[in-house]
């Protein structure tokens, strides 16, 4: 059985590309979407999501390649498409003098629904986004979180199985965004698929399935969620936390040839943060070169890559350009000393570091 015919997946597209004119708007785009997913389409301005998006609602023809939605090629049934794809722009647009039950049977008659079903489907989607409240407000007077609701109703209306939602996170408060994401769990869960772009990273971290990364028209990596962050991890983020003795730990950690950035921000707590290169096995030694120098390890732990970090690494950002870029925009106060009083607990004992050609690697004698 080909993706193409395979129920399981929901949207598959093959080399999908855009170009206006001189620019590629979108390149070679490779996607297999299984059905009740939630996918995060990942990128900065520009990056061309809102493309992608445009081309799988049918509303812009792609230059080339296919997209297949349910077992049904984009080229083909149009019909068919418009009630497979529920979409909302990223902009609502301008509804005059029309209250939220009007503007969702608008939508519902546009999608052919039957008069005598649209009241009971009005009511199911309203329910469904928690926008009861609005029913007789007019669109035009609502707020950008009540919109972003009423857009969502209006995209479930003809019950979709795919839905594109354009960033639906924009503009919203703190508050709206935890119970957006709930939504889109909730909505999952229905056995609807979801694409939902954001530029707003960590947004979407706790709310995919599966994640793309895509900069400048091109997609810079597509997978689960933790293989994408694995993937492209090139020093790892590790916090060690001591019992004493962390700025003499610090001081050593700065010699050391495979750690890099260390951060003292939480030495008054033991706590040290640094950049690793080094596999699982450079880890493990690491980790028992601190304990025979004596250095009384509470905890050693890899932090996990936040999608932040695998999208600057993959744009070609690394975090400690945008590290410097934010130093030199707050001309913050440097990091706490390593020798901040209070924090010169020396526990190092001499006799256990192993010798070592390379001097650095191990723990000071005290
Ligand atoms: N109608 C058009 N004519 C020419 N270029 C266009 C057109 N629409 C988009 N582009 C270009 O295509 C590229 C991708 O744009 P797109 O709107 O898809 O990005 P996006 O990822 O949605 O960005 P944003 O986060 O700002 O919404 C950009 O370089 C944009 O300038
Ligand atoms: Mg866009």
């Amino acid at each position: 059985m080909t993706d193409s015919d395979n129920p399981e997946i929901m949207l598959k597209t093959v080399g999908l590309t855009k170009r206006y004119g001189e620019i590629t708007a979108l390149e070679d785009l490779n996607l297999t979407i299984p059905r009740g997913q939630v996918f995060g389409y990942v990128g900065h301005n520009g990056a061309g999501k809102t493309t992608t998006i445009r081309i799988l609602a049918g509303l812009l023809s792609a230059t080339s390649g296919k997209a297949i939605i349910a077992g049904t090629d984009l080229a083909g049934d149009r019909d068919r498409l418009k009630q497979l794809v529920g979409y909302m722009p990223d902009e609502f647009g301008v509804y005059d003098q029309m209250r939220v039950w009007e503007y969702l049977d608008f939508f519902g008659a546009a999608f052919k629904i039957p008069r005598r079903d649209r009241k009971k489907r009005i009511d199911e989607v309203l329910d469904i986004t928690e926008a009861e409240y609005m029913r007789d407000r007019f669109v035009d007077t609502l707020s950008k979180g009540m919109k972003q609701k009423v857009g969502i109703a209006r995209t479930l209306m003809h019950d979709p199985q795919l839905l594109l939602l354009d960033e639906p996170a924009n503009g919203l408060d703190p508050r709206a965004r935890i119970e957006q994401r709930n939504l889109i769990r909730q909505l999952a869960d229905r056995g609807k698929t979801l694409l939902v772009s954001s530029h707003i990273l960590p947004e979407l971290a706790s709310v995919c399935d599966l994640v793309g990364i895509i900069h400048q028209g091109r997609m810079q990596a597509f997978g689960p969620l933790e293989e994408v962050l694995g993937s492209i991890r090139r020093d790892r983020v590790m916090e060690l936390k001591v019992n004493a003795g962390a700025a003499t730990v610090a001081d050593w950690l700065g010699k050391h040839p495979s750690c890099r950035h260390v951060d003292t921000a939480d030495i008054k707590m033991g706590i040290l943060h640094f950049r690793f290169s080094g596999d699982d096995a450079a880890q493990a030694d690491l980790l028992r070169k601190l304990i025979a120098g004596n250095v009384r390890v509470a905890s050693f732990r890899e932090v996990p890559l936040s999608l932040e970090d695998a999208f600057m690494a993959l744009s070609g950002m690394t975090t400690e350009d945008q590290e410097d870029a934010e130093a030199e925009d707050a001309a913050a106060p440097a990091a706490p000393s390593v020798s901040a009083p209070g924090t010169q607990v020396a526990t190092l004992e001499p006799e256990a570091a192993p010798a070592d050609p390379q001097g650095a690697e191990e723990p000071p004698a005290q």
